[in-house]
């Protein structure tokens, strides 16, 4: 039997940090435990109040393999995109969300060709959510990058999408990343100023996608990230 942990921080009902992962009865604990400190030592400000979750998972987890990282040349979100059916409005468009005031709660998913947006969730965003990173696939990465690496394999892992930009909102982290099945996470450095919140995640799809569908994925479906090796 599987678990579903999750651990969500604020303050004054501001998001400060999440955290979640799927595991073994006997892994909750000492899970709780991590999260807890992961909580209460985080550079967006100390929270007051977090929230645990524990859920048994009912479904099989679907497995992913990990995309590979590109990340030792240095590299453009327009580089990195090339050739994946992106357009040079839908970036533009995807720079707007990312450096905009809102602080969407999850991914803003645009129109790979137009730049429009598709999703209708406002301010709000889509979560990718309940998913964990198999040992094979973490290994050696520091915590930060299997995270983003779990969501970008989620994101990218169904049919039509194209691709998906990420800056972290988290101050004075300035490495975000463009991935996509195509050609990897390829990670890109100084994308924004140090101190700024200002961050985003941006999924490109193509028009025909089953909205309805992929998100049910991306939040619903228990999902194992596993190392391609
Ligand atoms: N960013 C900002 N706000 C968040 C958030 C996030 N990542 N996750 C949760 N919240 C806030 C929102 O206000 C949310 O309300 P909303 O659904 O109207 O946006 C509220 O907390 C409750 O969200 P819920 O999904 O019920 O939280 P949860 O207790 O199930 O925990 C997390 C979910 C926090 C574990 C999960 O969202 C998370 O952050 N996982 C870590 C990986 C990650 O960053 N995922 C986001 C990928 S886009």
């Amino acid at each position: 039997m599987m678990y579903s942990i999750k651990m969500r921080a604020s303050q004054h009902a501001e998001h400060i940090s999440g955290a979640e992962t799927i595991c073994r009865k006997e892994e909750i604990e000492s899970t709780l435990q991590k999260f807890m400190r992961k909580g209460f030592f985080h550079e967006n400000g100390e929270p007051d109040f977090m929230n645990f979750k524990v859920e048994q998972i009912t479904k099989p987890l679907i497995t992913l393999e990990a995309l590979q990282i590109i990340g030792n040349q240095t590299q453009s979100a327009t580089l990195a995109s090339q050739g994946c059916g992106i357009s040079v409005q839908a970036l533009t468009e995807a720079w707007k969300y990312i450096q905009n005031e809102v602080n969407y709660r999850g991914a803003v998913i645009i129109d790979a060709a137009s730049g429009k947006r598709l999703d209708d969730t406002n301010d709000r965003g889509i979560r990718v959510t309940n998913f964990m990173m198999d040992q094979s696939a973490s290994n050696g990465l520091n915590e930060r990058v299997q995270d983003a690496l779990a969501i970008a394999t989620c994101i990218n892992a169904y049919p039509g999408v194209a691709g998906e930009l990420c800056v972290s909102d988290d101050l004075n982290y300035t490495t975000g990343y463009f991935a996509s099945q195509a050609k990897g996470y390829c990670r890109l450095y100084q994308v924004k100023e140090v101190g700024s919140r200002n961050g985003g995640r941006v999924i490109f799809v193509e028009e025909a996608i089953d909205l309805n569908n992929y998100r049910r994925f991306l939040e619903q479906e228990p999902k194992c990230i596993v190392s391609k090796n």
